[in-house]
């Protein structure tokens, strides 16, 4: 890893910090990212599928020289998975070497076998664990697929930086960590937890923002054809599709392009790879039945 870096002192010095890692952001999100940092409050990215709300924080990390922790949601998700549990087989082995050894001392066994030794530390409770690097970065990525109980839970964790275990004691981080959390909205988050961030809803990019992502991405792919990958992707974006691309299916689709040599877009070259950019066969249905004339049309246009 990275030697740690001190926080950005601008909004520009946050925007060119990404940018030197090949993330290009919105002034937007740079504000709030800068804002996040400077006030040591959590960041809430909620957005479309593929639009760089996950890669923000491991570019934070890797720009910052931070240690990236990531916690990431399901359903069902519950402190032993997230917070720390006990290392029960491990304790038990000690119970029964104990007792071989003929250890009569219950208590003293006991303190043994709830020590920093049997605890399995979690994300939650690395993310709070001092670093030479600094505080880390500890990424709680689709946070809307967790159960509510969870969320709860974890509004305590955000409020206070610290666990308590109740074997043990309180574990407070010298230092918070850098805090984002991401969700693709299919349910809402509540209220409270999201009063303890700032927000920012991450959109697709702009068409010259995506640009500079897809020539940065897919490196050696020709002008014309980048340029009419970017148009005729966010030209789809408009076409009302189950699921619109987002910029992982761009750069994927990019790359795919350029493995074929392609130069520029036509019909044939499109319609082979239209499994990089949609992934439902609806979508590739509507595709086919006459929505790829219409866009290619657009993106090859006066280039
Ligand atoms: N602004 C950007 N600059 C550079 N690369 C980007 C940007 N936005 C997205 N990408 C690239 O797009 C890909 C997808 O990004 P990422 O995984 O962060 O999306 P996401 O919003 O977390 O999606 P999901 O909701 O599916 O998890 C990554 O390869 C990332 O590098
Ligand atoms: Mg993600």
């Amino acid at each position: 890893m990275s030697k740690s870096q001190s926080l950005p002192d601008s909004v520009d010095a946050t925007l060119q910090l990404l940018n030197s890692h090949g993330y290009f952001a919105e002034r937007s999100l740079a504000t709030v990212l800068y804002l996040s940092l400077r006030l040591g409050r959590p960041l809430f990215l909620e957005g479309e599928a593929g639009v760089g709300k996950t890669e923000i924080a491991k570019v934070l990390s890797a720009t910052l020289g931070r240690k990236l922790i990531r916690l990431q949601c399901y359903e069902g998700l519950d402190v032993a998975s997230a917070v720390y549990e006990w290392n029960s087989a491990a304790q038990m082995i000690a119970i029964r070497l104990a007792e071989a050894a003929g250890d009569s001392d219950r208590e003293q066994l006991s303190s043994d076998i709830f020590s920093e030794r049997y605890l399995i530390k979690r994300p939650l409770l690395q993310a709070l664990e001092p670093d030479v690097g600094g505080a880390p970065v500890l990424l709680i990525d689709e946070l809307d697929r967790a159960d509510e109980a969870f969320e709860a839970y974890l509004l305590e964790i955000l409020s206070d930086f610290q666990v308590t275990i109740p074997e043990l004691g309180t574990f407070k981080a010298p230092q918070p960590p850098i805090v984002i959390v991401t969700s693709n909205r299919t349910r809402e988050i509540h209220d409270a937890l999201k009063r303890r961030c700032l927000y920012h809803w991450v959109d697709y990019p702009s068409a010259e923002r995506e640009l500079a992502i897809v020539k940065s991405r897919v490196p050696g792919i020709s002008a014309t054809l980048s340029q009419q990958v970017v148009r005729f992707v966010q030209e789809l974006r408009d076409q009302d599709f189950y699921k619109n691309p987002g910029v992982a299916e761009t750069i994927d689709w990019a790359t795919a392009l350029t493995q074929l040599d392609a130069r520029a877009l036509t019909a044939e070259v499109v319609g082979d790879t239209l499994g990089a950019l949609l992934k439902y066969q609806d979508d590739i249905a509507k595709m086919q039945s006459g929505t790829m004339e219409k866009v290619l049309k657009e993106a090859t246009s006066d280039i």
